[in-house]
């Protein structure tokens, strides 16, 4: 097998930085003028992370490509970490959201599209009921909130290096098998310890273990993780995981964020799952902000007989804008006409296409790195074998090699999934786009060996 020089990389990765910051003058200003005002220069603290000097700054969108400010086109296999997964500003839903802007946004009151999209997401993902809220965050948040109610259970379970969005009781990881706040978890209202229990996923022994304290509200998991590399459900994985926490009086909430991936009706649907609670965001309105949480008959009457009318509005569940009638507009043309059953047709082979290409690049250049596929998502990381939980995953991590791939491929025009090595594919994506990845990450494998 093939090792990568340390001394090699670096000087790569020098050479690929001075490109970067020639090739993107207008970028470099913005972000020194966003010093000014912007805390950090962006407008969101992670952005600043990105793989090259300063982020670069879009100038528009459409489908699977984007342009910056300096007239650079890019194929977008980062797709805004799914939020853009029916790809940039679909027509269809453009549509229906001009068509809203005219007749108003927000009303604190429903109108039809909820019901549609509630009907078409109950024959979706089976579950009868369903509430909206603005991001997926919190829509976890909700959903735990909802779980701690009803069991009067006060802990949540999470997997070793989940992620479902800001939600303080996931921020969390086992050091040394001792769970405690998860590295850069700024201003933790409480040590995560207190609120959470954390087990490797793929890992039957760990989970009964923690269920049998009898104190787990919630099983929070996305069937499959996608946050720190995927890593798939050993096979009868899931059948188990929803017995013991059954058995244990656990409700298991299905993060279907990101694993929507896998097929119209996500993991859930694909892999026969039976959650008491399910969450949905970020593509489900094309980029319009919305999400989704559904639950179960046996929850729904549960809710139902603890939550009183009258103190609705103040239990920790709401926001204003949340169910508002432009994300039920945006919700319902991305399910009707884009994220549709044809759609994934087109996107997963793609996602087969990025997989097997990067894959034979790897064997090619005799590296001890791997890839795998969920769906539309492929991702490749740099562990010998598909790592079976997050504390194997995260072993492999490697920043610095990562940062140089990923400025390698956005100085020749390819946008990655920033933080990790995912492609994410839309219905605009075309085979010439998978191509052109796979021929720039063959050249920089030539340059590292
Ligand atoms: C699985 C999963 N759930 C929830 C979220 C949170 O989504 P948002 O940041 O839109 O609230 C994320 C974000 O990456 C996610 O990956």
């Amino acid at each position: 097998m093939n090792k990568i020089n340390r001394d090699h990389l670096q000087s790569l990765r020098d050479r690929e930085e001075k490109r970067f910051v020639t090739e993107h003058p207008r970028s470099a200003d913005l972000y020194r003028r966003a010093q000014n005002s912007l805390l950090g220069g962006v407008p969101m603290n992670w952005m600043k992370k990105w793989a090259g000097e300063f982020p670069i700054f879009v100038a528009h969108a459409g489908g699977a490509h984007f342009t910056d400010v300096d007239g650079h086109d890019y194929v977008d296999l980062c797709l805004g970490d799914t939020g853009a997964m029916t790809g940039h500003s679909p027509k269809p839903v453009m549509d229906a959201v001009a068509d809203r802007l005219r007749k108003g946004l927000t009303f604190m009151l429903p109108t039809e599209d909820a019901v549609w999209v509630g009907e078409e997401l109950q024959r979706r993902f089976g579950l009868p009921y369903w509430q909206f809220t603005l991001t997926a965050t919190d829509a976890n948040r909700f959903a735990i909130r909802i779980a701690r109610e009803i069991t009067q259970r006060s802990k949540v379970l999470v997997f070793h290096y989940c992620y479902h969005g800001t939600v303080d009781e996931s921020f969390v990881l086992l050091h040394d098998g001792v769970v405690g706040p998860r590295r850069g978890n700024i201003g933790p209202p409480v040590n995560p310890a207190e609120t959470t229990r954390v087990v490797e996923f793929n890992d039957l022994n760990s989970l009964e273990a923690a269920l049998k304290h009898n104190d787990v509200a919630c099983v929070l998991a996305e069937p499959a993780m996608t946050n720190v590399g995927i890593i798939l459900p050993d096979e009868g994985y899931w059948k188990a995981a929803q017995e013991l926490a059954r058995r244990h009086g656990s409700l298991f909430i299905a993060d279907e964020t990101h694993t929507i991936c896998a097929g119209p009706g996500g993991c859930t649907r694909l892999w026969n799952l039976q959650p008491d609670m399910f969450v949905l965001g970020k593509a489900i309105g094309s980029g319009i902000p919305g999400a989704t949480y559904g639950c179960s008959e046996e929850v729904a009457q549960r809710i139902s007989a603890r939550i009183e009318l009258e103190d609705c509005d103040v239990g920790g569940i709401g926001g204003t804008l949340a169910g508002n009638a432009l994300s039920l507009a945006a919700m319902r043309a991305t399910l009707e006409h884009v994220l549709t059953p044809a759609a994934f047709e087109h996107i997963i082979p793609l996602a087969t296409q990025f997989a097997e290409g990067v894959a034979k690049q790897i064997r090619a250049s005799e590296l001890p790195w791997n890839v795998t596929q969920l769906g539309a998502r492929a991702e490749y990381t740099f562990c010998g074998h598909p790592p079976r939980n997050g504390g194997e995953s995260a072993a492999a991590a490697d920043f610095a090699l990562e940062r140089f791939l990923h400025l390698y491929a956005l100085n020749r025009g390819v946008l990655l999934t920033p933080f990790h090595n995912m492609a994410l594919m839309c219905p605009a994506t075309t085979a010439a786009d998978v191509d052109l990845h796979t021929q720039i990450f063959a050249e920089a494998l030539t340059d590292l060996l």
